[in-house]
């Protein structure tokens, strides 16, 4: 495994379109289109910085595809014409859990390995690129990764090995800007708008020195905003990276799937879907009356996001109280009965999100959320440090007793605890047993 430290290359469009470097005055941003252009060129490396140098002194003329992009709105306290594109790095490590044991234990290198449980009922938490060849992903029942890969090696999960390699990559960040938000263990944002440098040139500078100082490898979106980063930073894995440069945002949106988008997963994706809507195109074509009629708040930021628009700042102090999950339903739910069957799925996100999201977080309490057909809401919450289904049904029928009638909307959620807690929750939350993995 090397640090792959890509030098920035430049597509022949890109070279005979100097002008549209104009749309991006201080985006220092070098990679090209969707296409990957793997061969470094230093030739075209050279002009594209002495290109995007003449652009910094011809200044700011926002043209009006630019505009579209949204990205004047990102940062209000200038005027808009001469509001900055934001410079938006997303980092996020490869296979980080399997890497890291595989930094451990050098004998492994090659060979397919996951970490979680390998029981029977124990589950993959995370396997790396060689398992992942068989056919193994995160969250699959150990005896089907086994059943995939008969060689699989599974190995425990270790939080404090990976909170330590965390610490030290969050340090790694935190050296080109304080504006970083660790979204989990191995993923951040960085807002480097501040910064003379290219975007493009900080991440691979935070890739090369993640590797050098901790052995792993990571994969970073440059983009101007946070979900065409996220959406990025995957684009190229592992050990890559990928840039969405602002005149690029239309036609990378029109064929993006919708299950790319911030909060669009699976169940949202199968509405969007039953309705005909498969890619970010497809949900342009919609109007933003007919989105927010049918889909009230989340129908109108659906609309932006589908044109590749978020002003979300990046928060680098902000800390996670609560997580939760809730759907509101097309046709109403005629019977607690009913809702418990809805309020299934709702949790088994829920305790995905954590695992992914707070693995090493300590719960406090566990919270159901109910509005009833007449919009009156009421929720109903305990505590406790392991939730789990059974709880949520129990704080849903209390909640449901108090009207029922039948139900609009059902949400679940967790309050984290300020303290902390040693043992792991990963294998607590969802699985409730055994998740002791087994070694090679
Ligand atoms: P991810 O970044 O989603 O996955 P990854 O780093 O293992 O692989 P990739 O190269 O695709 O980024 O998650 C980071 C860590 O979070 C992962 O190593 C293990 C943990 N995790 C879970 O606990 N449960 C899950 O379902 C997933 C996907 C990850
Ligand atoms: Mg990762």
């Amino acid at each position: 495994m090397t640090a792959d430290t890509p030098a920035p290359v430049v597509d022949k469009f890109l070279l005979r379109s100097v002008h549209l470097f104009l749309l991006r005055p201080r985006l220092g941003l070098s990679a090209p289109g969707r296409e990957r252009h793997a061969e470094k060129n230093d030739r075209h490396d050279h002009e594209d910085r002495r290109n995007h140098q003449q652009i910094i002194h011809t200044g700011y003329r926002p043209t009006p595809a630019f505009r579209a992009c949204g990205c004047e709105q990102s940062a209000p306290r200038y005027p808009r014409e001469v509001a900055p594109v934001r410079k938006i790095i997303h980092l996020d490590m490869d296979c980080f859990y399997a890497a890291v044991e595989m930094r451990e234990r050098p004998e492994l290198a090659g060979k397919p390995i996951a970490v979680g449980g390998g029981g029977r009922r124990g589950v993959v938490t995370t396997c790396n690129y060689e398992a992942r060849a068989f056919g193994v992903r995160s969250a699959m029942p150990g005896f089907i990764a086994r059943q995939r890969c008969p060689h699989l090696i599974f190995l425990p999960v270790r939080f404090d090995l990976y909170r330590a390699d965390s610490a030290r990559i969050r340090a790694i960040l935190r050296r080109h800007t304080p504006l970083v938000e660790p979204l989990s263990l191995d993923e951040a944002f960085l807002d480097v708008t501040a910064s003379d440098r290219y975007a493009w040139d900080i991440a691979r500078d935070i890739r090369t020195a993640i590797f050098e100082e901790t052995g792993l490898t990571a994969s970073a979106g440059v983009a101007p905003n946070k979900m065409l980063a996220k959406i990025a930073s995957d684009w190229r894995k592992p050990n890559g990276q990928f840039a969405i440069l602002p005149h690029q945002i239309e036609t990378f949106m029109h064929d993006l799937p919708v299950r790319k988008l911030w909060g669009v997963g699976p169940k949202s994706a199968e509405r969007l879907a039953a309705r005909g809507i498969h890619t970010c195109g497809d949900l342009q074509s919609i109007s933003l009356a007919e989105l927010t009629r049918d889909w009230g708040r989340w129908g109108a930021e659906l609309y932006q996001l589908c044109r590749g628009i978020d002003d979300r700042p990046v928060q680098p102090d902000r800390i996670r109280k609560s997580l939760s999950n809730e759907s509101t339903y097309l046709e109403n739910l005629p019977t607690l009965e009913a809702c418990a069957e809805a309020l299934k799925p709702l949790v088994t996100e829920l305790l995905e999100e954590l695992r992914i999201k707070a693995a090493d977080r300590p719960i406090g309490g566990a919270r159901v959320k109910v509005k009833f057909s007449d919009f009156t809401v009421t929720t109903r919450e305990c505590a406790c440090d392991v939730p789990t289904l059974p709880i949520f049904l129990r704080l849903l029928a209390d909640a449901h007793a108090r009207s029922r009638q039948p139900v609009r909307l059902l949400g679940v959620g967790v309050r984290f605890s300020p303290h902390r807690r040693e043992e792991s929750l990963q294998t607590e939350f969802s699985w409730g047993n055994e998740a002791v993995a087994e070694n090679p």
